[in-house]
């Protein structure tokens, strides 16, 4: 195959001359297409949504496309506008103020992105939460960012520890069910009473948007906080990146309880005033391909856990649904197999693009740009305004081709601000005017970037990333357990599987039934991509003598690789 030449359904692309832009390249420039560029006050609800509400043009044009099983509905901007500012109303009535964190922990639906913009507009932060989150995994989050108000749905409710979150005021209920309690706000009931008319708080270009919380190898998840600032860096990767043109339909299949549906499910799209396909329920190859043809669907943003799903359900379901309207399509979150960029070429005929970034870098830094040439394999060249590198771990640049830790200069405009309430570990990412990303990669002679690995021990499982210390933290709460740790193991089409080692207390025995238990304790307590899908029991977990768990070790066991240097290890 041959990936130099474009696909002609790709079409024109709208960054031709890569080179010549970065060269001429500056921030400010994009800056010039936002309405705050004078005034110096933003909002990125009013950029995404009411600018095109505004627009006698665009006000009936569809944003939000929703489906789901049993239910399609469709939002126009103006409609968006209208639904966003009664609930800025709402949450002006309960005195949420500029500053304040106001979680929303619900499926995808339209009243979530009603609810995400009515946050904005109030100057508030939005903390969005996947909605398969358990217990433990909200109290962490809502503890730590001692958010204020909190949007939910009844049936979620009972995952929400109430009792232990003194900063919560209130509980807003979305849908159906009891809604009696003094903390509780009928979403439905105050929509209904509430103005369409809101006047926008309009902020700072450095004041709090987003939190994300995410996991590293150490700790609870941390709140990766970013600012209204990181809506220039999603506008301008729209238009290199994602390609999108005014009568794109788009569909990126992250949900917002992750950066990618944030960044690319809501900003990138919206903030060009495009089309966005927003679909709930869950992963099949039917439907998701039944969506692209439905919807008519031409620029797609998905992950390769996904696409390896697709590639194994068969070319018989592919066939079975016409996939024509398809024009460009990119991936992120983790490695892209060559495979199956080869794969796309046949089933779609067109390239998969890959890009990379982090919840921490707010937007696309690396990418496979459209309108150059494909290196299956890597992950493409940095963007405009972006550079690059591969250091040690003093902070120098190493020659191309050796590898070693990736990292961007500092400064552009969608890098978190903070780690909320952790001003040391926001510290510890930099080095020399470096962000370091943990990633290890390498670079090639002519500036493509090859991803090799985690430094750390992150896992990425389907493309979410989960920290061990929080699997191994929910595990020895359980009775049988006396200490565990975690890896992630090397998986054909979910990148990783979470695999533990345990050791149990005395007077429990291994059995199935046991094993499942704890299996079914971390789905229930944590989350269902925490659950490990393999437990082995041990004798002793490795450790060093200040107490670390080794899972360096637990890796080269599980892989049957060289141990390595053990002189640290307890006895
Ligand atoms: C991994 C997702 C290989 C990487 C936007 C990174 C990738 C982590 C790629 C961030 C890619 C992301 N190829 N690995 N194209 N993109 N990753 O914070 O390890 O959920 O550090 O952000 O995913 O995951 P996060």
């Amino acid at each position: 195959m041959d990936m130099q030449k474009v696909p002609s359904r790709e079409g024109d692309h709208n960054l031709k001359d890569y080179e010549q832009v970065k060269q001429n390249f500056s921030w400010d420039k994009v800056k010039g297409n936002f309405s705050w560029h004078e005034t110096g006050k933003v909002n990125a609800a009013y950029e995404a949504i009411d600018r095109h509400a505004e627009d006698p043009q665009k006000q009936n044009k569809t944003a939000l496309l929703y489906t789901a099983p049993g239910r399609e509905e469709r939002l126009t901007f103006g409609e968006l506008r209208n639904l966003s500012n009664r609930f800025a109303n709402v949450l002006k009535k309960h005195d949420v103020n500029k500053g304040d964190r106001v979680f929303l922990f619900m499926p995808r639906s339209p009243e979530f992105y009603a609810a995400f913009f009515g946050i904005l507009k109030v100057g508030a932060i939005a903390g969005p939460l996947f909605e398969a989150f358990m217990e433990q995994a909200v109290r962490d989050r809502l503890q730590d960012s001692e958010a204020k108000v909190l949007i939910t749905t009844p049936d979620l409710l009972e995952r929400v520890p109430q009792d232990d979150l003194p900063s919560l005021e209130k509980i807003v209920l979305v849908g159906e069910g009891e809604k009696s309690a003094p903390v509780y706000v009928d979403y439905e009931k105050e929509m209904e009473q509430a103005s369409d008319a809101f006047s926008i708080e309009w902020v700072d270009l450095e004041d709090g948007m987003l939190l994300h919380y995410t996991s590293g190898s150490t700790g609870k998840p941390k709140g990766v906080y970013h600012v209204h600032n990181a809506m220039i860096q999603h506008y301008a990767t729209a238009e290199w990146v994602l390609d999108l043109k005014q009568d794109d339909i788009y569909w990126c299949t992250a949900d917002p309880g992750w950066v990618t549906g944030t960044s690319y499910g809501i900003f990138a799209p919206w903030l060009h005033g495009i089309t966005n396909v927003i679909r709930g329920g869950r992963f099949s190859p039917e439907d998701w391909y039944g969506t692209i043809e439905k919807h008519e669907v031409s620029v797609w943003y998905t992950a390769p856990t996904a696409l390896r799903m697709l590639v194994s359900a068969g070319a018989d379901v592919a066939n079975k649904f016409a996939l024509s309207s398809l024009r460009h399509i990119l991936s992120v979150g983790e490695p892209l197999n060559p495979e199956v960029v080869t794969w796309g070429l046949k089933a779609f005929d067109l390239r998969i693009h890959d890009t990379w970034w982090m919840t921490e870098t707010g937007a696309i830094l690396i990418a496979n740009i459209p309108s150059e040439e494909i290196r299956p394999g890597s992950m493409g060249k940095p963007v405009p305004g972006i550079e690059a590198a591969i250091i040690d771990n003093e902070g120098n640049e190493v020659p191309a081709k050796q590898m070693g830790n990736l990292a961007i200069k500092e400064g552009w405009p969608s890098m978190m601000r903070a780690v909320w309430n952790n001003p040391s570990k926001f510290e510890s990412y930099f080095i020399n005017g470096w962000y370091v990303s943990g990633d290890s990669a390498y670079k090639d002679e002519d500036g493509y970037f090859w991803f090799q690995g985690r430094l750390d021990d992150v896992i990425n499982t389907s493309g979410e990333r989960v920290g061990p210390f929080e699997v191994e933290s929910k595990l020895i709460e359980h009775e049988a357990i006396a200490e565990a740790g975690v890896i992630g193991k090397p998986h054909p089409e979910r990148g990783e599987i979470i695999k533990a080692f345990i050791t149990l207390n005395d007077g429990y025995k291994e059995s199935e039934e046991l094993l499942e238990d704890i299996r079914q304790f971390v789905k229930t307590g944590l989350s269902a991509h925490a659950a490990p899908r393999e437990i082995e029991v041990k004798d002793a977990i490795p450790k060093t003598r200040s107490g670390k768990i080794m899972r360096r070790l637990l890796k080269s066991w599980e892989l049957g690789l060289p141990t390595g240097d053990t002189s640290t290890l307890e006895e």
